[in-house]
């Protein structure tokens, strides 16, 4: 016989996707009526018209269906405020590594508190890109680097960091906005990443004009507002230069690690040694330099140093650190504009840009997981 009990239970199983948290601990399940082997129940969302509606609905359908149901009524709801702030807390003491506030246990003091994923003992690698100058590909290498990382099964987030100049998500083609559940922002997955960006939150392309401490303010909110989950990469797409955000980035995150990105241009290498005088200042580990628009191929096969030559190289020998790679010029051809897939600057995994990419991804995560 078909029970309440037993409906909880193989609820239990069935995730919400967005959260990968069950719908049972969430709260989500309301009103189960059962007569004879029909099932009717409510699954209350957390934003009406959300999008994985379809989801949730078959895959509580079967998990009923295995109980012997014959029929299964699935209705939709809409979560109250409270209700919202109440999944918001749950989720924010998980932030927290705190014990879920709704069973009682250990009320959070108001005052922020270190979130999870920045203590000691979080398996988090965090990655900034830098540079010390502008337009060299920090923000290109960040998400071909992270995408290239989810394509070898890692968790992958990436904060776009550079407050004013965002361009993750155009790049990747975002064109949705975050959920919004109360005060826990969901980041939004293109590729199998997480991104979080100032972007999501600015209408119309209009120019922030944020400085100072409110720049210090968001980045702290994307570290402890954005419901991350698991991540083992958290990369930053940093501002260029050696600014405010760069130095929030060390404060906060002192365990960061360190890419600089250069062209071959030997100014260029040399003011993205500043930055790098910097990681070490603030003693971050810098894992290496990638130059990027290394060379342009030609029809005929010839490289043509279209920005002088050897900068990478000499950045990295200056600093002791390695040459990680050299990516030359080119974009994203042959791509199919109109499919869901396409995003101006991610490579595909088998264009010849895009193989370097995974190469450079695996570096990543030898150096990273030394230790
Ligand atoms: N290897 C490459 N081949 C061709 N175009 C590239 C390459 N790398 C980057 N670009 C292009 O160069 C421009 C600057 O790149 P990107 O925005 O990644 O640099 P950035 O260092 O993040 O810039 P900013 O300092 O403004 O944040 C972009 O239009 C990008 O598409
Ligand atoms: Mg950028």
């Amino acid at each position: 016989m078909i029970t309440t009990e037993k409906v909880l239970d193989v609820l239990r199983d069935v995730k919400d996707p967005e959260l990968n948290k069950s719908l049972v601990e969430l709260n989500m399940i309301r009103n189960i009526q059962i007569h004879d082997s029909q099932v009717s129940l409510e699954v209350v969302l957390t934003i009406t018209g959300c999008p994985l509606k379809i989801t949730i609905q078959e895959d509580v359908e079967n998990a009923i269906k295995k109980l012997g149901a014959s029929q299964v009524d699935v209705t939709f709801g809409a979560m109250t405020d409270e209700e919202r702030a109440a999944l918001s807390r749950l989720l924010q003491a998980e932030r927290q590594g705190t014990p879920n506030p709704a069973t009682g246990a250990a009320k959070q003091p108001s005052a922020p508190s270190i979130p999870a994923l920045l203590r000691k003992d979080s398996p988090t690698t965090f990655l900034a890109i830098a540079s010390g100058k502008g337009g060299v590909g920090k923000s290109t290498v960040t998400v071909n680097l992270a995408v290239a990382l989810a394509r070898l099964g890692k968790k992958v987030g990436i904060i776009d960091a550079d407050i004013y100049g965002f361009s993750v998500p155009d790049m990747m083609g975002i064109t949705q906005r975050p959920v919004v559940i109360d005060e826990t922002i969901l980041p939004v997955e293109r590729f199998g990443v997480k991104v979080i960006s100032m972007g999501f939150f600015v209408e119309d392309n209009a120019p922030v004009i944020w400085r100072g401490p409110i720049l210090g303010k968001m980045l702290r909110n994307f570290l402890s507002e954005v419901h991350w989950g698991e991540l083992d990469y958290l990369l930053l797409d940093l501002p260029p230069g050696t600014g405010d955000i760069a130095l929030d980035v060390h404060q906060l995150i002192p365990q960061s690690k360190e890419i600089l990105v250069t062209t071959p241009h030997a100014t260029a290498a040399f003011v993205a040694a500043r930055a790098g005088a910097m990681a070490i200042h603030t003693k971050h580990e810098l894992l290496g330099v990638v130059e990027n628009m290394s060379w342009y191929e030609s029809k005929s096969g010839e490289k043509e140093y279209v920005f002088g030559r050897g900068g990478g190289e000499k950045l990295a020998q200056e600093l002791n650190v390695e040459l990680l790679s050299q990516i030359p010029l080119s974009a994203p051809e042959g791509m199919d504009l109109d499919s869901p897939n396409f995003a101006p600057s991610v490579y595909p995994e088998n264009h010849p840009i895009g193989e370097l990419y995974q190469k450079l991804a695996k570096q990543t995560i030898k150096a990273t997981s030394q230790k």
